[in-house]
C-alpha cells in the first residue's frame, strides 16, 4: 500500500513538472506562427508600390536556394568581402537604383551593378549573366531567383538585426 502511494506521488510530481512545459509549448506555438503571418510574408514586388505575398513554403525554399548559392558570402545577410554593401533592407534601399523589392533583386542577380548603378559587376559577382564563370548559378531557374529575392526581403522582418547585423558599418 505504501509503495502504491509513493508511486502515485512520484507520478503526480512528474505531471507537475511536465505541466508547465506543456503549457509553455502551447503558449509559444502561436507566437512562432505569428512571425510568419501574411504581413511578414508581404514585401514590395517592384519600385512602384506593388506588393507580393509569398507563402511560408516559398520563403523556406528561397532560404535553401540562397544558402546554397549565396551563403558563402552572404550568410546572415551580411557581405563578408564588403561589409558596407550588406543585404539589410536599408542598404538595399539606398542603392541606385533601389534594390529593396523583388523585381530589383531578381534584376541584380541577373546582371549586378555597382552600388551607384553606374556599371555592371557581373564579372566580379555571381550572376546569370556570368553563369559560365560561376557554376553555382547554372542550375538556377527564374522561380529560384524570385524566391531567393523574397527570402532576402522577408528575413529581416523575421530576424531583425540578426539579418545584416543591423546598422553596423565598417
Ligand atoms: C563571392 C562572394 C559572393 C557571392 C557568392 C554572392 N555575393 Fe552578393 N555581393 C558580394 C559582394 C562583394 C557585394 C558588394 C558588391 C559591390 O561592391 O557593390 C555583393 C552585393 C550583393 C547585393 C547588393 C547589396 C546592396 O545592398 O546593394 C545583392 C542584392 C547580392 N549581393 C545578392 C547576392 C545573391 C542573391 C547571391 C547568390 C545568388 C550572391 N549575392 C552571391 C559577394 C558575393
Amino acid at each position: 500500500m505504501a509503495s502504491f502511494f509513493s508511486t502515485l506521488r512520484r507520478s503526480l510530481n512528474r505531471l507537475l513538472i511536465a505541466l508547465p512545459v506543456l503549457l509553455g509549448l502551447l503558449i509559444s506555438a502561436p507566437a512562432l506562427a505569428a512571425q510568419w503571418d501574411a504581413e511578414t510574408l508581404t514585401v514590395p514586388a517592384d519600385g512602384d508600390g506593388a506588393l507580393v505575398t509569398f507563402s511560408e513554403q516559398e520563403i523556406k525554399t528561397g532560404r535553401k536556394v540562397f544558402n546554397v548559392s549565396c551563403g558563402t558570402c552572404h550568410a546572415g545577410g551580411i557581405t563578408k568581402t564588403n561589409q558596407n554593401v550588406g543585404l539589410d533592407t536599408e542598404t538595399l534601399a539606398l542603392a541606385t537604383p533601389v534594390r529593396d523589392n523583388v523585381a530589383a533583386l531578381v534584376d541584380y542577380i541577373q546582371d549586378p551593378t555597382s552600388y551607384d548603378g553606374e556599371y555592371s559587376i557581373a564579372d566580379l559577382h555571381p550572376s546569370m549573366r556570368s553563369r559560365d564563370l560561376y557554376p553555382a548559378m547554372r542550375d538556377l531557374t527564374d522561380e529560384d531567383l524570385r524566391l531567393m529575392s523574397g527570402y532576402i526581403l522577408v528575413a529581416p522582418k523575421v530576424l531583425g538585426v540578426e539579418w545584416g547585423g543591423g546598422k553596423i558599418y565598417f
